[in-house]
């Protein structure tokens, strides 16, 4: 999703350039910068590729103070017209915007007399700081502010000073320092390759950054102060060559290694025995990827907890009936911290009196900030869109969250308890050995993508590792694909079943093997193809066999063959595994 940078230091177009390649892996359709030379600001945009923008500005380093941003439409097409960043019609402003301004159409409603230049809300950000300037940049900035509702992060460049301005409302957005000079940024990661100081600025908040040191200020315009940091160090992307996905399934022995380590460092769960032992329900609440992970986690937690687990997608939560109250604790999933939905549903928990609890990669995230406790999965940074890596490491630290709850509300026995961690540290061989034979992978792949449709059929734990499978697959090939619980295609889905449909069945719980099979044979009677992955040969039907690993833990193994099945498919259709169409990695609007 949009992404935005903003520097006052030397090489200002050359250093933006190389931060918007980094916020690619946000998803992106259109990029542009705007910077300051002399007494005016130049704007550069381009529909397509940051490539494209960087052969406009080739050249251009003189400058020292710029904005830039990556766009992904929501508010009129994909065109140059639309890209960031906007300028004022006296071009004495320039903005880049991430997020929505709900209450554009009335603000256009104020500016008569402009002539716009494109079907975005965020223009009109523009036009009103010139229309609201009376000689003070950071008054107008701030009168300008409390005119707007909905979410963003807005950097502001002006020929009145060297000063950037940003102003944040729920998008994130974060402002940094290092001895060359000032920088802001919505990706932490994205901004520690400058900065080696940074603060997080506050929602509903204005900074007047200079090159030495920031302000920031509430709407009202008091002085509000905020925590400076030294941030996660960032990973080199630019030198590699090859896809991010693959590379990133291949971390996954590695990943989860560190997950468990950290997990176990940290001192486990870190919620103390009474509130632990008076939760009645436990929600386990994300989107995509995440909320699979819940899903996968859930159906296990249920088998040695008595509380109510309850997995919940999140943009349901935050507008439907879910009881929360004191003993409610709520585990809010989110790879990238930043996801608008998950963040809301945090914030609703936590104004109905319940406990919060972040399971994010990211440390420093808006999620984190908002939640009462959190953990890092320690998968590091993932940069196909499409998550991996993450969600396996989810499912372990998850798993051992309700482990530690388990033991301390005493319906898990200190020796399962033990088991269950054992089993943790026997995951990333069994994914080793998966890895192994990605070739073979690579050959059932083929088919798939041949298919006119593929579904993915599992039951209890195995259903949602369908739904990761189905995900993953209709993300990046763009087959259309569909998860069901294997007992529930005969009550309609039947009916697609040809010869040019292929049904992918998950089967790790040898107590529902035999059912398995039946709904098998169902599919196959109708000349659908079959492939199973299974602990076990499933007689007549090609068949991945999955490394033994503890019960409750094939959720995170048994979607790794899905995982390189759905990568090699999209390869097979020459589809952009990293960058898929229409999707942005770090879904920052509602
Ligand atoms: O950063 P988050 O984990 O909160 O992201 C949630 C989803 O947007 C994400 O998992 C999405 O579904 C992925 N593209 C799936 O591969």
């Amino acid at each position: 999703m949009c992404g935005i940078f903003g520097q006052i230091a030397a090489g200002a177009v050359s250093n933006t350039v190389k931060a918007l390649k980094y916020l690619e892996y946000r998803g992106y359709d259109s990029a542009g910068l705007a910077l300051r030379r002399g007494d005016c600001l130049e704007m550069y945009k381009t529909e397509g590729r940051i490539a494209t923008l960087e052969r406009i500005v080739d050249g251009i380093d003189e400058a020292t103070v710029a904005i830039g941003h990556t766009r992904w439409a929501t508010h009129g097409a994909v065109s140059t017209a639309n890209a960031h960043p906007f300028l004022s019609e006296d071009g004495n402003f320039a903005i880049v915007h991430n997020g929505i301004i709900e209450n554009y159409r009335e603000l256009k409603a104020l500016l008569p007399q402009v002539k716009f230049t494109s079907q975005t809300d965020s223009e009109t950000v523009a036009h009103l700081l010139r229309q609201n300037y009376r000689g003070d940049v950071l008054q107008t900035v701030l009168t300008t502010a409390r005119m707007l509702k909905g979410s963003f992060a807005i950097a502001v460049l002006s020929v009145y000073g060297d000063k950037l301005y940003a102003v944040r409302n729920k998008s994130p957005l974060v402002v940094g320092f290092s001895s060359n000079g000032a920088y802001l940024c919505s990706d932490i990661r994205c901004i520690s390759h400058w900065a080696t100081s940074v603060a997080v600025a506050p929602d509903n908040a204005v900074a007047e950054i200079g090159k030495n040191g920031a302000k920031f200020f509430r709407l009202d315009g008091t002085p509000v102060d905020v925590k400076f940091f030294a941030p996660p160090r960032a990973e080199e992307t630019e030198s590699f060559e090859g896809d991010f996905m693959l590379k990133e399934i291949f971390e996954i022995p590695a990943k989860l290694r560190q997950a468990k380590r950290n997990y176990v460092e940290r001192g486990g769960l870190s919620l103390d025995a009474d509130t632990v032992r008076r939760l009645k329900r436990i929600y386990l609440i994300g989107c995509g990827t995440a909320y699979h992970s819940g899903l996968a986690v859930a159906a296990v937690a249920r088998k040695f907890i008595d509380a109510d687990v309850i997995p919940v997608v999140a943009s349901e939560f935050i507008y439907d009936n879910y009881p929360v109250d004191g003993d409610t604790l709520a585990f809010l999933i989110s790879q990238s911290g930043e996801t608008a939905d998950t963040v809301r549903a945090a914030e609703r928990v936590t104004e109905s009196g319940g406990l919060t609890y972040a399971v994010t990669n990211t440390d420093s995230s808006s999620l984190t900030f908002k939640c009462d406790n959190c953990v890092n999965i320690c998968a590091d940074g993932e940069f196909a869109v499409a998550s991996t890596k993450a969600y396996n490491c989810q499912i372990a630290v998850l798993t051992m969250l309700f482990a530690d709850i388990a033991l301390l509300r005493g319906t898990l026995s200190a020796k399962k308890h033990n088991a269950i961690f054992r089993e943790i540290d026997g995951l990333p061989f069994a994914v080793e050995q998966i890895l192994d034979e990605s070739y073979r992978i690579a050959q059932l792949a083929e088919e798939v993508a041949h298919s006119s449709a593929v579904f993915f059929i599992g039951r209890t734990t195995d259903y949602p590792t369908a739904c990761e499978g189905s995900l993953k697959l209709k993300e990046i090939s763009y087959i259309h694909s569909e998860a069901y619980p294997a007992g529930e295609l005969k009550h309609g889905t039947l009916a697609l079943m040809e010869r040019s449909v292929t049904v992918v069945a998950i089967s790790t719980d040898p107590a529902l093997r035999d059912k398995m099979i039946s709904s098998v044979n169902e599919v196959t009677s109708r000349g659908a193809r079959v492939i199973a992955f299974a602990p076990y040969a499933m007689e007549g039907v090609d068949t991945f066999e999955l490394p033994p690993t503890g019960e409750l833990l094939y959720a995170a193994t048994a979607c790794v063959p899905l995982q390189l099945l759905a990568y090699y498919a999209a390869k097979s259709l020459g589809r952009d595994v990293d960058k898929p169409r229409h999707l942005a990695k770090s879904v920052t609007v509602e």
